[in-house]
């Protein structure tokens, strides 16, 4: 058995900011509205035929693959998260394969929404320990502005999310007292509509019906979110997930460098943090600047959190997520 490691790190976020007060000349909202539940000040926008889900996803991998040393036919295996893919079917895998001209190796799709990349590098970590893989790249990317209802009827949901991606390499450790030591998954489908987007899907609504019905008022083809319900259970679900994850490792809350919680909400994160009594240096947030890229979040605040010095070798840095589903997950790194 080996272990594994995040040996690269990158992201890449659309140059084009939206501001909440840009949004409220668009749908009946307020800077102070969104910021006071949120924290979110801003957020990133793809501009049409700028960029895709998949062409960001390349973008921050093409850094994560320069930074771990390596050559990109070295990559064994591609995985993608993402509940905004470029097309229905195929899934942005393979088309992160053709862009980046890697050698025909696996491309796997996760759809996992916000706990998408924890799901993704746990999936990574098991190939790399087992032996089967070397190198496997992870990304999470989402474009979520031209899919959200951006009227007044879809201010709960789209004030929130954001574009932008991240990625990781993870490799082969030969240290197995470094690297990835834990992951813990979790799902509970029995809340799977409170934050979903139902159609088209092959369950309630068919493209056929919708097109039929042509009706304005349809709201199935933009995203729901039950906020309060999701909220609450959301605290609940990252506090048990990281103390479970830390009990596996026979760790506690104060053994936590850096805690990197996906960017949900700057009040979710509050709470958690308060719950575990850590300090500011031992939470990172950038949620002000990017809002809820949902599965790019976490590789997104990683790659911002390593760049500016905040990890360093030795850390224990724990990431956890919790989003639709509903699912949640943590990971357990020892830098
Ligand atoms: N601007 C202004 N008013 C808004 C608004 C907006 N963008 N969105 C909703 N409102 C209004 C509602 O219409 C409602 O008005 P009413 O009282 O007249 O009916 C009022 O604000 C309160 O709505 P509510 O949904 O109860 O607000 P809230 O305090 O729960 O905050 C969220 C809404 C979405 C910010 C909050 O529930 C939340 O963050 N939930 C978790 C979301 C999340 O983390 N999702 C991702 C999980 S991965």
């Amino acid at each position: 058995m080996y272990n594994a490691k995040i040996s690269g790190l990158g992201f890449f976020v659309p140059e084009n900011v939206v501001t909440n007060d840009d949004l409220s000349k668009l749908m009946d909202t307020s800077d102070e509205w969104i910021q006071e539940r949120t924290g979110i000040k801003e957020r990133r926008h793809v501009i049409k035929g700028d960029d895709t889900t998949t062409s960001m996803g390349v973008k921050a991998a093409k850094i994560a693959i320069e930074r771990a040393g390596i050559d990109k036919d070295e990559i064994d295996f591609i995985i993608f998260a993402t509940l905004s893919p470029d097309y229905y079917f195929p899934g942005p895998g393979v088309l992160v394969q053709r862009d980046l001209n890697i050698n025909t190796v696996g491309a796997l799709d996760v759809r996992n929404q916000c706990s998408g990349f924890v799901y993704a590098i746990s999936v990574a970590d098991q190939y790399v320990k087992s032996g089967m893989y070397k190198n496997v790249l992870v990304i999470g990317s989402e474009l979520h502005s031209h899919g959200l209802d951006m009227t007044t009827r879809g201010r709960g949901v789209s004030v929130i999310f954001g574009d932008g991606a991240g990625a990781a390499v993870i490799s082969r450790e030969e240290d197995t007292n470094k690297g990835i030591l834990s992951t813990h998954l979790h799902s509970e489908g029995q809340h799977a509509e409170e934050l979903s987007l139902i159609a088209p899907g092959m369950g309630k609504r068919w493209v056929n019906d919708i097109l039929q019905d042509n009706d304005p008022n349809d709201t199935s083809y933009f995203p729901h979110m039950n906020g309060q319900f999701v909220f609450k259970n959301a605290v609940v679900r990252f506090s048990e997930v990281i103390m479970e994850g830390l009990n596996a490792n026979g760790l506690g809350p104060q053994d936590i460098d850096m805690l990197i919680p996906h960017q949900a909400n700057l009040r979710i994160s509050q709470f958690v943090q308060k719950k575990f009594g850590l300090s500011d240096d031992q939470v990172f947030n950038n949620i002000m600047h990017y809002g809820n890229t949902t599965a790019a979040s976490i590789p997104i605040a990683l790659t911002e959190a390593w760049e500016s010095g905040k990890i360093k070798e030795g850390d224990l840095v724990v990431l956890a997520a919790f989003g639709s589903g509903f699912t949640w997950g943590s990971a357990i790194i020892r830098w």
